[in-house]
């Protein structure tokens, strides 16, 4: 039987484990039928272990259908450009491009808002935001028209969440990035839209407050449930395929509906249940 991405090549960044959202998109295309390469955090020239590479090696390696593996920093250019060149050698033109990184100092993202650091958005800004024209821009020259560009965005970027601070600004930026790269890259077909993903278990979403998330999320969202990370596998990889040509510029909430509510909703039979001691 036919597969969703029977012949697709596409390029994969962001995974840092099993629990990374990238993985869960990139496990579902292999699973339809996609060859992938994975790009990956470097090592420190002082591990001797390689854990990152050891990391992403457990999970891809013997899979025929993985062209590569190869270290990429998205703040050095050198690295994006040779992550380019390997893609367009073992890949050659490219279906699907996937950006699932996001980075800031643990120190801003506990301060309030107010408090950011300047260096600490410049740096949260250049690897969460910009990182997208960064990997566009390379890529576009290797990517088939009709290609399809996704990103990763949060809720936190369009309202105020608290806990989410300095990384809420920068989604408010990829939210932005999406919508002018998808005007930009339109006349060749190539679409480029965000998949914005309630919490889930990540090493980063750990980082950015998750844990307490998920029960407010079960408590307000229509769906009263948290998504998982088999649903960021199935929406992601949708955004990534021909099934959702068409779509450009698009930021697809995929949270179980919280992002609908203007109220805390059925949690406000607790918020009751508490003033009245009952
Ligand atoms: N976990 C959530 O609840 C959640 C919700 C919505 C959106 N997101 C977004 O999803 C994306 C992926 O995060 P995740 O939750 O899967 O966590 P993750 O930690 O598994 O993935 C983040 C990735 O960013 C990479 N990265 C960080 N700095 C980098 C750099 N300088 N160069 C190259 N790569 C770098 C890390 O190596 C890692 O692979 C992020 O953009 C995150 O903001 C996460």
């Amino acid at each position: 039987m036919a597969q969703l991405f029977d012949g697709k090549r596409g390029l994969i960044t962001g995974v840092f484990n099993k629990q990374s959202i990238a993985w869960a998109i990139a496990d579902r295309i292999l699973q339809e039928g996609g060859e992938c390469g994975f790009s990956y955090m470097p090592d420190k020239p002082d591990d001797p272990r390689k854990k990152n590479l050891n990391r992403i090696e457990k999970l891809v390696g013997g899979n025929p259908q993985v062209a590569f593996v190869q270290p990429m920093d998205v703040t050095n250019d050198d690295h994006i450009a040779e992550l380019m060149r390997v893609s367009e050698e073992k890949l050659g033109k490219l279906d699907f491009l996937l950006h699932s990184i996001a980075f800031a100092l643990p120190d801003d993202l506990k301060r309030d808002t107010v408090e950011t650091s300047r260096d600490g958005f410049k740096l949260a800004m250049e690897i969460s935001a910009y990182s997208l024209i960064a990997l566009s821009q390379a890529a576009a020259r290797i990517l088939n028209p009709n290609a399809s560009i996704v990103t990763l965005t949060y809720f936190g970027g369009e309202k105020a969440v608290p806990g989410y601070n300095v990384m809420g600004v920068c989604k408010a930026a990829l939210d932005s990035i999406v919508k002018y790269l998808a005007f930009d890259l339109g006349p060749r077909g190539i679409r480029v839209n965000a998949l914005s993903a309630g919490p889930l278990q990540t090493i980063s979403g750990r980082g950015a407050g998750v844990e307490e998330m998920l029960g407010l999320y079960e408590a307000v969202a229509p769906l009263g449930r948290n998504i998982s990370h088999a649903e960021a596998g199935q929406s992601g990889a949708f955004l990534l395929s021909e099934m959702s040509s068409g779509i450009t510029g698009e930021i697809l909430h995929l949270d179980a509906g919280y992002n609908v509510m203007g109220s805390p909703g059925r949690m406000l039979d607790q918020i009751k249940e508490a003033q009245t001691g009952t």
